[in-house]
């Protein structure tokens, strides 16, 4: 557990290029966020540690990667079209508009309009004439294709249950008052499973489910002490879900979800399916007289039709990224009344894996070993490797310490004698001389880089 605030974190990503306010030099655009040359690689990282676990690790569970632009009818079958709204209401005093449960106290009682219910879904035109009819909607949830998709997966990659289908991607949600950085914002990525039990097993799951993300979590570096397991109440649930518990975590601005464990139950196949007399669904659901697939599964043994439950576990990106920023940094105060900020960010996340520094920049042996160092680590080394030729390696520490890099190497007069290299830790700012032939497994072993 750390103490930075909001600030301390929307600054260093600013200054250091992780994330940037989108279209800022023409003012912004509220609840819009640009990741920049380092956010993208911590990004990328952590979809990646995600996709590894859920598909590579595993054998139950297949990705896909569906389009954005959805069919009305998806929505329109899956509820949101009549439930995925928020209450609204105006401030007459200030003229502004909230959600219900977030006015200012600024904003008198006796100022506020009655709450209406605002639908969160992006509408926009499809094709070339715009009459209102030939919509789509931007997607709310990544979880919809995987449902519709149920059919074709299964044709094409046959599973027992229980299976799940993966997929990670951009969500659009119109917030009526995007807040908190990254935490609420319009368009962002989630990275969400559907898993797909039989039913009578869904609850065994949803608490595996929930275990196993919890670890998850902590594995991305994110500590225990700072998540919390909440049980939402049954007024709460989304309109599709039978229980739900969210990990909780200790943002700067407070507890809030980091990530959603639904049980869907057999609402959405349930929902999208062809045939629903014939199947025996639990849940309620609206009559479909338009979809052509029948969502269900064939038990092998007794060769009954079955429409399986569903258990999601829903995380957002972003608010992982974070959480995984905010757990990371730290200020440390070094001898001489000076301080550092570190960011320690597990090896497997970290934007820069090595930066490679030339102790002298015009030194040309000194740069040109560096270079090779480089290129020959870049080679087998799964992430970013930089060359920092800017001379001063002091500020290039200092600066490798506050993005997160998990090592340095310095190469310098020295090296062009004996072929020997300077590796600084970040974290314990120990430095190890070695030879460069045993660079390589001194990083595998030390950082599994
Ligand atoms: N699929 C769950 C959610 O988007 O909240």
């Amino acid at each position: 557990m750390n103490n930075a605030t909001m600030e301390d974190l929307v600054s260093l990503c600013k200054r250091r290029g992780f994330i940037y306010q989108s279209n800022e030099i023409y003012g912004g655009l509220q609840g819009l966020y640009d990741y920049g040359p380092l956010g993208v690689e911590l990004k990328n990282n952590l979809k990646k540690s995600w996709w590894k676990s859920m598909i590579y690790e595993r054998d139950d569970i297949e990705g896909i990667d569906s389009s954005i632009l959805t069919n009305p009818l998806v929505l329109k079958y899956s509820g949101h079209e009549n439930t995925f709204t928020d209450p609204l209401v105006d401030c007459k005093s200030c003229g502004e508009r909230f959600r219900a449960d977030q006015v200012p106290d600024y904003c008198k009682k006796e100022d506020l309009t009655e709450p209406r219910q605002f639908n969160l879904m992006f509408k926009t035109n499809v094709g070339p004439i715009e009459d209102g009819n030939s919509f789509a909607y931007l997607r709310p949830e990544t979880a919809q294709n995987i449902f519709t998709n149920f059919k074709n997966v299964l044709d094409s990659n046959p599973h027992p249950l229980p299976f799940g289908i993966a997929q990670m991607g951009k969500a659009f949600r119109n917030e009526i008052t995007p807040r908190n950085f990254i935490f609420r914002v319009r368009e962002f990525e989630q990275m969400e499973l559907e898993f797909f039990v039989k039913p009578g097993e869904d609850e065994e799951w949803h608490k595996k489910w929930t275990d196993l993300r919890l670890q998850w979590w902590e594995d991305q570096g994110v500590s225990k002490d700072s998540l919390e397991i909440y049980h939402v109440p049954d007024d709460e649930l989304a309109h599709y879900s039978k229980a739900t518990v969210d990990i909780m975590y200790n943002f700067p601005h407070g507890l809030e979800e980091l990530e959603g464990i639904a049980n869907r139950t057999d609402f959405d196949l349930g929902s999208h399916t062809r045939g629903q007399k014939d199947l025996d669904i639990d849940a309620t659901v609206a009559e479909n007289t338009q979809s052509n697939a029948k969502l269900a599964i064939q038990d092998l043994e007794n060769k009954q039709w079955v429409v399986p439950y569903v258990i999601e576990p829903s995380a957002g990106v972003d608010r992982g990224f974070l959480a995984i920023l905010n757990e990371a940094y730290k200020v440390e105060s070094l001898e001489n009344n000076k301080e550092r900020t570190v960011l320690s960010l597990k090896p497997h996340l970290a934007p820069i894996k090595i930066a490679v520094i030339p102790l002298k920049r015009n030194e040309n042996s000194i740069v040109m070993t560096s270079v090779d160092l480089k290129n020959d680590l870049q080679r087998t080394i799964e992430g970013r490797v930089l060359l920092e030729n800017t001379g001063n390696i002091g500020k290039n520490y200092r600066k490798h310490d506050e993005i997160g890099t998990p090592a340095c190497i310095t190469v310098d007069f020295q090296t062009l004698e004996d072929n020997s290299v300077t590796i600084r830790d970040r974290d314990t700012m120990d430095q190890t001389r070695l030879k460069i032939d045993e660079v390589r497994t001194f990083l595998a072993q030390n950082y599994q880089i």
